[in-house]
């Protein structure tokens, strides 16, 4: 009999060391603890155990019958855990994850528009080096050496020659270089001025220059383009005027204003209570500068113009801190 009990426990044992599947482990629920099962046979035998042996028999089919249950109870158990591990559980009712939009930089956006509208009107587009040479940046420009319009804009110097370009003219110089007229340019980038930063400057900004030099370019060409542009960015019913001013490589020289938009030329805080707001610099292209870049000043004329993208987009945004545009807080970009 105490063979027989060893025997039983050996091949539980060895049948639940086999890594059993489910449907395995239930064969061996009942080949050896169900009510018919090999455990149960052995206890009716016990009637035929004679009663010396009874006490000693009886112990080691109790222990067996208690080891078997145990046994079976954390096999069953290690198996719904990994079946459990195995498939991850899965709430198809719950909403998806949305993706954030990115948008473009209201600054991008202002520069796109700008260059759309100029392309409109037969002008490509060109690039020049943001680190430039003072003959660029100002010589050919026809900034005289020594003389107070340099300082108009602060400059950082790499070297005595070598400087970081304070405005996208020199790419002037660097276009009419390349080419014979007829030239219809736009020349977008990033320029630097050595200023303290505040609300209303920054030592880096963009500006969007334009040229067109050809036979016979008149002033009245300069009006129509400048005009044609702001109808079309600003709407066709602004009001706009040119005030003359001065720069070393144009002559004659004018800034150009338009009406404020927000309080219609009442006076607001936005055009400082002037009603006009200046949109940009212009000018017929001095003489001095063809000549510099090897033109025939006799024979072409041409204007040019430049304005800030900061400050553009800035009055069109009504965005009183040009700071703003450079911090990339995405609650400030989210809104264009
Ligand atoms: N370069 C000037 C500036 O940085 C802007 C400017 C004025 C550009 C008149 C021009 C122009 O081409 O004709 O302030």
């Amino acid at each position: 009999m105490t063979e027989r009990i060893e025997s039983v426990r050996h091949q539980l044992t060895e049948q639940l060391g086999r890594a059993p599947s489910q449907a395995e482990l239930e064969e061996v629920r009942i080949r050896f603890l169900a009510r018919s099962g090999l455990i149960a046979g052995l206890f009716d035998e016990m009637r035929s155990v004679p009663p010396a042996e009874k006490p000693a028999i009886g112990k080691l089919l109790n222990a067996l019958k208690a080891d078997a249950q145990r046994l079976y109870d954390e096999k069953k158990r290690s198996l719904e855990q990994s079946t459990q591990a195995r498939v991850p559980s899965l709430d198809l009712t719950l909403p998806g994850r949305p993706r954030p939009l990115g948008t473009k930089h209201p600054l991008t956006q202002t520069m796109d528009e700008i260059r759309g509208i100029f392309a409109s009107m037969g002008f490509s587009v060109a690039v020049g080096p943001e680190i430039e040479s003072d003959y660029y940046n100002f010589g050919a420009l026809n900034f005289p050496n020594d003389h107070p319009a340099r300082d108009m804009q602060d400059t950082f110097f790499i070297s005595k020659e070598v400087l970081l370009r304070t405005h996208t003219s020199p790419v002037q110089i660097r276009t009419m270089k390349r080419q014979q007229p007829p030239v219809r340019e736009i020349m977008p980038g990033r320029v630097y001025r050595n200023e303290a930063i505040s609300a209303r400057s920054l030592v880096s900004f963009y500006q969007i220059e334009g040229l067109y030099v050809d036979l016979g370019v008149t002033f009245s060409d300069l009006k129509g383009i400048l005009v044609a542009f702001a109808r079309q960015f600003y709407g066709k019913d602004v009001q706009y005027k040119f005030r003359p001013t001065f720069f070393p490589f144009t002559e004659p020289s004018a800034d150009m204003y338009i009406s404020c938009f927000l309080c219609n030329g009442q006076g607001c805080r936005m055009c400082k209570f002037a009603g006009w707001l200046e949109i940009l610099g212009s000018g017929m292209v001095h003489p001095h500068v063809l000549q510099n870049v090897g033109y025939d000043a006799e024979k072409y004329t041409g204007f040019a113009f430049g304005m800030g993208i900061e400050r553009i987009a800035s009055l069109r945004y009504g965005v009183d801190d040009l700071r703003l545009f450079y911090e990339n807080d995405v609650r400030f970009l989210r809104q264009f």
